[in-house]
Formats: C-alpha cells, structure tokens, sequence
C-alpha cells in the first residue's frame, strides 16, 4: 500500500532539444526540424496512452509532467491533445500539470500558448544567470535572455519553478551564495538546486577523464551544499526533498511527490519510465528509447523494451531510497519486506534517522550523507 491511493499519474516524454548540452544523459536527440517525425511520434504518443490506460483501468488522476528533452518545443496544439487525452482517460479535478521549459526568448514566446493548452505549471531550466557558467555549460541562451523568460513566465503561470545547477569547477560558497540572491529575487514558488553530475558516456564525462574539466572536491560540495540550505532556508524555501525547495506546501510538485510517495505511473514516450500495479504486482517500465523503435513498438502493442515486476523487497527498496529523499520519510509498514528494525535502530541513536507516528525519516544531519545511510541500510 503507498500513500497515494489509487490514483495515477502520466508521465511524457518530448526526446528533442534545440542543442544537447555536454552534462546531460537524459534520452535526447537534437531537434533537426523534422516535423512529419514529430507529427508520428505524437500520435504514438497518444496511442500508448490509450494502451496503457486500458491495461491499468480507469483510474483517478493525480498530475500530468511533460519532461524531456525540451517539451516547451512540442506544439501547444500537440500539448493540449495529450492532455485532453489523458482527462479522457482518467478523471480528475484541477489537477497539476507541468511542463519544462528552455529559457529563450522563443520559446517564451510560447508560454502563454501552453498555459492556454493546459498546462498550468512551468519548469525553467535557468541553470544559471552568469554567462560564462552558461557557456562552460553549453547553453543556448544567455543570462539575460534567462530572465526575461523568467520574467514572462511568472506573468503566465501562476506557479513557476527554475532549475539551476551548482557545484561547477571553481564555484566557490560566495559566488553560488550570491548567484541565489539574485535568482531568489525574480519571484517564483519552487527551486530545484541540483549539483553537477559528471555523467557516464557524457562530453563532460569525456573531458574530466582527460583532466580537462576538475569538479568541486567533496569538501567544497558538501559546503556548496550547506550554502543551498542555508540561504534558501532563510528565503522560505523549505528543502522538502534534497534537491527541491518549495515556498510553503501548496508550493510542492504534486507530481513529484506522488512519484517519491511510490504511486503509480504510466510513463509515455522514448525512454519514458513507469511503474504500474499490474495484477497487484508492482512492475517497473522503460520504453523503447529510439523514437523510430517506440513508434514501432507502440504500434505493435510493444511500447516497452523492459518490463520487470519487481519484488516486494525490490518494491520496499525503491520506496527506501526515494522516500528518505523527503521530509515525509517512509512508512515502517512499506519497508515490511527489508527487515531493517535493528539497522534503523543504530542509525536513529547516531542520529542520522528519526522515527515518528510509525515513519523514517532522515534528519538535517543525515540528509546530506543520505548516500551513506541508504548504504549502511540496504548492503
Ligand atoms: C532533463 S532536463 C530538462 C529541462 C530542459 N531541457 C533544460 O535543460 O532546461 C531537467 C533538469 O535536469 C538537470 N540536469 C540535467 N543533467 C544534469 C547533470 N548532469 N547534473 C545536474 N543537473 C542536471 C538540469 O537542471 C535540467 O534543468
Ligand atoms: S539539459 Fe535539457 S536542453 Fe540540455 S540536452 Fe538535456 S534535456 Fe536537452
């Protein structure tokens, strides 16, 4: 049983970007303008919807996220249609629906078009407001260009979220501390931090094996991340999970939090992942990730190029590890199948975990070690 109840959320997946920037593993190809390609990939789009709606029911919905990729390049018209779909699919109410977005000055041409196709909440990968840092990380657009489509995004949406991206070569607590400041001025409810990751199979993966790019040391991260805490902290912006920090409750992603509180999901596009109940089983899904192989596959009856029903220790594992992320914690009766009393236990006396009304949660002191904790718990 999760925290959810019955209700499903959809997740969609837009693969193409204006440029692919050097950090980033996510499925991405670049957008080449191909729009007969885009016109069948929304109709497989569609069409899976339609499939995986029938496999789990007619289930209520709890919230609708285009991620990517870059969906802010998606057709507002094409935006609406999945959503209508998705309704058809799945009663509810007002519920969230958000939608990342690249912050240049064309695509926020296009905001107030997706506000009108549905999409009532907007994900700004801002990244940075310093041009060199947007340069270094291979963005296309510039600071100012960022702040205008900060600008006109907090005149569309009522609710407006920004990404930034820290713990970059050379960053240093003043630098990101003031970088905060003057994003925290702009004015939106939600912030996710997130550090730098040198990814595997990545440019920047590529130049920090050759010594041509040198991350923070742990010391200069872990203090990175005090400096997030802290500053953002005093913004009213609660870290309600590690990497996001909303201004009070309402400001939280539905979304997200349904997917940390391990509620299911379809997952629809390349590469899109899902967790479904199918026959009371939890069972995790992965799409095929070339756009040509998902067409097909959907078409076929086929959309998926894995599918594993997970255990119930599996199950209790994945909520572990993604509800210790938050300050909601994790129910003891979800974590049944791992047998973790005593190891909880420990972790509580070296104050790392806090037990209360029959949930774990981390502590501020075990958060920022949480790869450890999970460690110790589950090995
Ligand atoms: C998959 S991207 C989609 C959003 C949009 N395409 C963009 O780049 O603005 C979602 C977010 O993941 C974060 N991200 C992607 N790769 C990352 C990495 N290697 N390290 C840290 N953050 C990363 C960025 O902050 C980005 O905004
Ligand atoms: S970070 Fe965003 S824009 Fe850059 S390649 Fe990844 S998904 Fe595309």
């Amino acid at each position: 049983m999760t925290d959810t109840g019955d209700a499903i959320a959809v997740y969609v997946h837009w693969p193409y970007c204006a440029r692919i920037c050097p950090y980033c593993d996510f499925n991405v190809v670049r957008d080449r303008g191909w729009r007969e390609e885009q016109a069948v990939l929304v109709e497989a789009i569609l069409c899976d919807l339609e499939a995986q709606a029938a496999l789990v029911g007619r289930r209520p919905l709890a919230s609708i996220f285009f991620g990517g990729g870059t969906p802010s390049l998606m057709r507002a018209e094409d935006v609406g249609r999945v959503i209508a779909r998705a309704r058809a699919l799945f009663p509810g109410g007002d519920v969230e629906i958000t939608l990342e977005a690249n912050p240049t000055d064309a695509e926020a041409a296009h905001f107030a078009a997706l506000r009108e196709a549905g999409v009532n909440r907007l994900s700004l990968g801002v990244q940075s407001l310093d041009d060199a840092q947007l340069t270094f990380l291979g963005r296309n657009h510039s600071a100012d260009e960022a702040r205008r489509a900060i600008a006109v995004a907090a005149g569309v949406f009522d609710r407006l979220s920004i990404d930034l991206i820290y713990a970059l070569p050379g960053q240093t607590v003043a630098g990101w501390t003031t970088a905060m400041a003057e994003a925290l001025a702009m004015g939106f409810e939600h912030v996710s931090p997130y550090q730098l990751t040198i990814a595997e199979g990545t440019a920047f993966a590529r130049a920090a094996e050759r010594g041509g790019l040198i991350p923070p040391d742990e010391d200069t991260a872990a203090d990175l991340y005090e400096a997030t805490q802290s500053v953002l902290g005093a913004a009213g912006f609660e870290a309600y999970e590690v990497s996001n920090h909303a201004r009070g409750v309402s400001a939280r992603s539905a979304h997200n939090l349904h997917v940390w509180r391990g509620g299911d999901y379809v997952g629809i596009g390349p590469g899109a992942h899902g967790r479904l109940t199918l026959d009371g089983v939890r069972t995790a899904t992965v799409a095929h990730r070339r756009i040509g192989d998902y067409v097909e596959g959907v078409a076929a009856g086929t959309p998926w190029s894995e599918q594993e029903r997970l255990d119930p220790r599996a199950a209790a594992e994945e909520r572990l590890l993604l509800g210790l992320r938050t300050v909601e914690g994790v129910a003891l009766t979800d974590l049944a199948a791992l047998d973790l009393t005593a190891l909880v236990e420990g972790l509580v006396e070296d104050g790392l975990l806090a037990v209360a009304e029959e949930r774990v949660v981390a502590t501020a002191t075990g958060r920022p070690v949480l790869d450890a904790v999970l460690k110790a718990l589950l090995t």
